[in-house]
């Protein structure tokens, strides 16, 4: 399966199964913890058994000198350890990366991701998805209009949180090619629940083509049904709050949609993207994303919602 083909909504998307480099360096350090306390819980319960046993008579030399061992010179021993490995993973973790010729930005929208591309060949939008190129170590800055977010993608990375007022920082380094879910994972709102991005990581050739691909404006409605829906959309009035790059539909409040019909998802996640998605979406917006901006358009009539859907379905 090619990375854009149509998907249902589940994906790949455990903190367990790192596909990047600070994702891998946390699973090390959280396996490293984890068995650590194991060993360490096995043998203060072989202690609490044993002390079920009739006491052994001990000089007070050596009661002390096991209170110092065990209370203090392990304890000191093993965090002093814990903080040697764990340190200097967060200068790494933080290195923002080689900057490059493509700028990445990220804005926490409610509840949608803006996502930002400025690339010597122009400054293109999209939502709800990215692509990186893998082996590669690419920074984001992050931004918030509103309310706080939290930017997870726990196959690549730890959490950012996306502030109102300040600029924060994300660098990803996937290290396997593949489709990754991430989430906001700071209670945001109503939608919160309903705020995905998906990362796709590909191959340094295929991102490039990617690039291109996505720079570029909307492809014409073909067939009767998608020019229809062209209509219908201009006629509604979509591209007040939508772009679609090549057309007259200039709005910035909602995602840009030039390329809408070859996400992952409609909604950040609510819907697979194909056509029934897009006409269930339009009709009943309101039900399926609680306190989204868009409202429902369910006024139109199936054939105008039908070829509306096939237009969105269109813009590849
Ligand atoms: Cu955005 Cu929770």
């Amino acid at each position: 399966m090619t990375p854009f083909t149509a998907l249902s909504c589940a994906g790949p998307q455990s903190a367990l199964a790192p596909a990047g480099r600070d994702a891998a360096s946390i699973h090390e350090l959280t396996l490293w913890m984890g068995f650590g306390s194991l060993i360490l819980w096995a043998i203060v319960l072989g202690l609490m058994a044993r002390a079920f046993w009739p006491a052994p008579a001990h000089p007070p030399r050596v009661e002390n000198a096991l209170v110092l061992v065990g209370g203090v010179a392990v304890p000191v021993v093993l965090l002093t350890t814990l903080l040697i490995v764990g340190l200097p993973r967060l200068p790494r973790m933080l290195d923002p990366g080689p900057p490059g010729p493509v700028r990445l930005s990220v804005v926490g929208e409610l509840w949608w991701w803006r996502v930002r591309y400025e690339t010597p060949r122009g400054t293109f939008e999209l939502g709800n998805e990215l692509a990186l190129p893998v082996g590669e170590r690419v920074g984001i800055a992050l931004t918030s209009p509103e309310v706080i977010h939290s930017l997870w993608v726990p196959s690549l990375a730890g959490k950012m949180d996306l502030v109102p007022g300040r600029t924060t920082a994300l660098a990803l380094e996937p290290t396997l090619a593949g489709r990754y879910r991430g989430a906001c994972a700071e209670f945001c709102g109503g939608s919160h629940t309903w705020m995905d991005l998906w990362v796709v990581a590909l191959p340094r050739a295929e991102f490039d083509a990617w690039l291109a691909r996505e720079a570029s404006p909307a492809a014409a409605p073909v067939g009767p049904e998608a020019e229809r829906g062209s209509a219908v959309f201009h006629a509604s009035g979509c591209g007040g709050c939508h772009t679609v790059r090549g057309t007259s539909a200039a709005g910035t409040i909602g995602p840009d949609l030039t390329h809408v019909g070859s996400r992952q998802s409609i909604g950040a996640g609510r819907l697979p993207n194909d056509p029934d998605g897009f006409r269930v979406w339009l009709a009943h917006t309101g039900a399926l994303k609680p306190d989204v901006r868009m409202p429902s358009f369910d006024m139109l009539s199936d054939g105008d919602l039908r070829a509306l859907a096939a237009y969105l379905e269109g813009l590849q």
